[in-house]
């Protein structure tokens, strides 16, 4: 049987190595990567095979992942090389920025080529997994695209103009970096880090779980959470004052032109 087969085994094909074996994910997975103590790493965690050679690994595969780096991904195509590819195949890049139209002038005509950005999160199964195909995609190879990502979490058709823009908004890394930023607030006003730990966690995850229930409104809720005059609403005005709004529009500005950056090479 062909496997799903992982071209880079990083950070993200940990994730979704992890989060495929925690939904049962019964088909052959292999990974290649040139890094052996990486490889090793996953077979003994995940009991992935692992296949050192990369023209042995892109044989192997029904499906074939690209996880390395943007940076990377044109060296590791042009290894690969267009006549090693002569059956159809669905190769899913899960490279930011570089756009399909880049992707399609590698590895020949008989490559059908798709996007996926999952998130980290899928490692639990609670991930969300954006993906776009390329024009003439054929519908039973999307459904094996969506079918493998709907494994770790939701999957979201994102056309691919919107594609970065939605990268950049949805990573889990938001909620991270808040977490992090308003612990190392709380502490600096006195609270022990333990109790700041606990109560930015609330704070974060509580309100935005009751807003995904969908019974009130961000606005109806905002207004439940800050009494006018009251303590939260003096923090959000003075956040709000200090740039909150500009800061996170120019953050994900930065995530696009990075993007940009990433398509240009
Ligand atoms: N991390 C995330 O949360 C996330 C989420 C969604 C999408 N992505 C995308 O997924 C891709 C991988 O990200 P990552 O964070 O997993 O990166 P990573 O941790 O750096 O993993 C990439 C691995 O691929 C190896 N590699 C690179 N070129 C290779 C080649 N020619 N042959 C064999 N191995 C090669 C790298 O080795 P070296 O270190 O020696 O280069 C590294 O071990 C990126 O394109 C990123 O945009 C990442």
């Amino acid at each position: 049987m062909k496997a799903t087969v992982f071209l880079g085994g990083g950070r993200i094909t940990g994730a979704l190595v992890a989060g495929l074996r925690l939904a049962g994910y019964a088909k052959p997975i292999v990974v290649h990567d040139r890094h052996a103590r990486k490889l090793n790493e996953l077979k003994r965690q995940y009991g992935v095979n692992i296949e050192e050679d990369l023209h042995r690994a892109v044989d192997s595969a029904r499906v074939l992942i690209i996880a390395v780096r943007p940076g990377s991904v044109r060296g590791l195509l042009k290894e690969i090389g267009t006549e090693k590819i002569l059956r159809p195949i669905t190769v899913v890049s899960l490279a930011a920025g570089l756009p399909l139209s880049k992707l399609r002038a590698h590895l020949g005509p008989a490559v059908r080529w798709a996007r996926a950005m999952p998130s980290p999160v899928c490692r639990s199964g609670l991930g969300l997994t954006a993906v776009a195909f390329s024009r003439g995609f054929p519908a039973a190879s999307r459904a094996e695209v969506r079918d493998l990502f709907g494994m770790v979490g939701a999957v979201l058709k994102i056309p691919e103009k919107r594609f970065d823009a939605f990268t950049v908004t949805f990573s889990s890394s938001h909620g991270y970096h808040a977490l992090a930023a308003l612990i190392s607030a709380a502490e600096k006003i006195g609270l022990d880090r333990k109790s700041a730990r606990v109560a930015a966690a609330h704070a974060l995850a509580d309100g935005i779980a009751v807003w995904r229930e969908g019974k009130s409104s961000l606005d109806e809720l905002l207004h439940e959470a800050a009494t006018p005059g009251g303590t939260a609403a003096a923090v959000m005005d003075a956040m709000n004052r200090a740039g909150y709004r500009q800061a996170t529009v120019r953050g994900l500005r930065a995530g696009m032109k990075q993007a940009a950056k990433n398509a240009r090479g």
